[in-house]
């Protein structure tokens, strides 16, 4: 295996890349974490690292929140600084953050070659910053490791050659089945939930929370939801959710449960156990279709089609007769399914990095 860097910054980055990881450490191969530090409070970085069992990162970059230039820039100049002392062959990013698109910049500019995992996903909606990261980021990479062969198809029709691509599966299915065994009740007892009786919330994205009407809409409608068919609910909140909440001085309704964000594990859990799910977050979306839980997402748009053809998830935005109308679809339609992402995905990534 080449010399490798592997590049994260937020929470999904840590949790989908920690497969990956643990085959390096396990394997003893000649690698190192550069962690930008995009998310960097404890309950967003630390405890994933320890939970995970992951090393820490042997550089750490203490971008931290910035605004999308500065927050980017800041981090393309300090990758490069350390690309140039350890003088990798290969940098490894996965996702969409700012802190992929730095990476693979960053890399691509010094003649590093650039695998990117969850490659090919569009939303083609150019108002969020992860589109953008995501279409810059795939044009620049030399391996694209796509979850199913939608996104191979994607990228060829950007005019991508087929031999970049690679039709992996998402390293969130070993994520999920590696602590598929070990989920637990606990959480749901110290917060007072029944299996099967409460709804689990979560939203962070800018378009949902970034503007006063559209959040107070969302808490609106979630709350009425639950009123409307006596279900709890616990919103395990994002901090960048949070401050918008405190700064628009809303009140959050009786009905809704926040508590600060969990470990991966409890998260799980708490999938695992809810009636159903309302969240505009990618990587719960692909959770709970394979742990076959029913999500409805609060966006108006989705990266992640396969989990809406495949019966798993309605898209409703913040329209509470399409949050109403999608409950009662799944509630009177006990719809199974079989996940479209994939069987061993790490394995498939490394088996085709070592070959290289
Ligand atoms: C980022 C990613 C998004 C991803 C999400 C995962 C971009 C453009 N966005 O969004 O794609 O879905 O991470 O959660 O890369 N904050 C803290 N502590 C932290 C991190 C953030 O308090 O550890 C607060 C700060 O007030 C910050 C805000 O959250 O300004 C937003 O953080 P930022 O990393 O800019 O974007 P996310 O919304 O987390
Ligand atoms: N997650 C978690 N604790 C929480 C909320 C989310 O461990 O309190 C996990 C979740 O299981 C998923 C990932 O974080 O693996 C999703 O992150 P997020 O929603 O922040 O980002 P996105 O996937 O939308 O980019």
């Amino acid at each position: 295996m080449k010399k490798t860097c592997i590049l994260l910054g937020t929470r999904p980055e840590i949790i989908k890349l920690s497969s990956i990881i643990r085959f390096f450490e396990k394997h003893n191969l000649d690698y190192f974490i550069i962690h930008t530090n995009q998310h960097y409070s404890e309950n967003m970085d630390k405890i994933f690292f320890d939970r995970l069992r992951l090393p820490s990162p042997k550089y750490n970059l203490n971008v931290g929140s910035l605004s999308q230039g500065n927050q980017t820039g800041r981090m393309l100049a300090e990758i490069e600084n350390v690309l140039l002392i350890e003088k990798p062959e290969l940098l490894l990013v996965q996702g969409d953050t700012n802190s992929v698109l730095a990476g693979a910049l960053a890399a691509c500019k010094l003649g590093i070659k650039v695998g990117h995992i969850e490659a090919g996903l569009r939303s083609y909606d150019r108002s969020m910053p992860e589109e953008i990261n995501r279409i810059v980021s795939d044009h620049v990479s030399d391996y694209l490791f796509c979850p199913t062969e939608k996104q191979r198809g994607i990228l060829l029709g950007e005019g991508i050659i087929d031999d970049k691509i690679f039709v992996t599966g998402n390293t969130i299915v070993d994520a999920v089945l590696e602590s598929k065994s070990l989920l637990q009740k606990k959480i749901l007892e110290s917060n007072n939930l029944k299996e099967n009786k409460y709804i689990l919330v979560t939203m962070h994205r800018p378009s949902n929370v970034d503007k006063e009407d559209i959040l107070s809409q969302h808490l609106e409608n979630i709350s009425r939801l639950s009123n409307d068919y006596n279900l709890d609910v616990i919103f395990p909140i994002h901090p960048r959710t949070l401050k918008n909440i405190k700064e628009f001085n809303l009140k959050i309704p009786d009905k809704i449960k926040i508590i600060e964000p969990v470990d991966f594990l409890e998260l799980l859990s708490l999938e695992f156990y809810s009636k159903i799910i309302l969240t505009d977050s990618g990587g719960i979306l692909e959770e709970a279709c394979i742990l076959g839980i029913p999500t409805l997402n609060l966006r108006e748009n989705t990266e992640r089609p396969e989990c809406v053809e495949i019966g798993a998830s309605k898209t409703v935005g913040s329209s509470y007769d399409l949050l109403k109308k999608g409950y009662d679809y799944f509630i009177h339609n006990n719809k199974q399914w079989v996940h479209p992402f994939g069987l061993n995905p790490t394995q498939k990534i490394i088996d085709f990095l070592m070959n290289q």
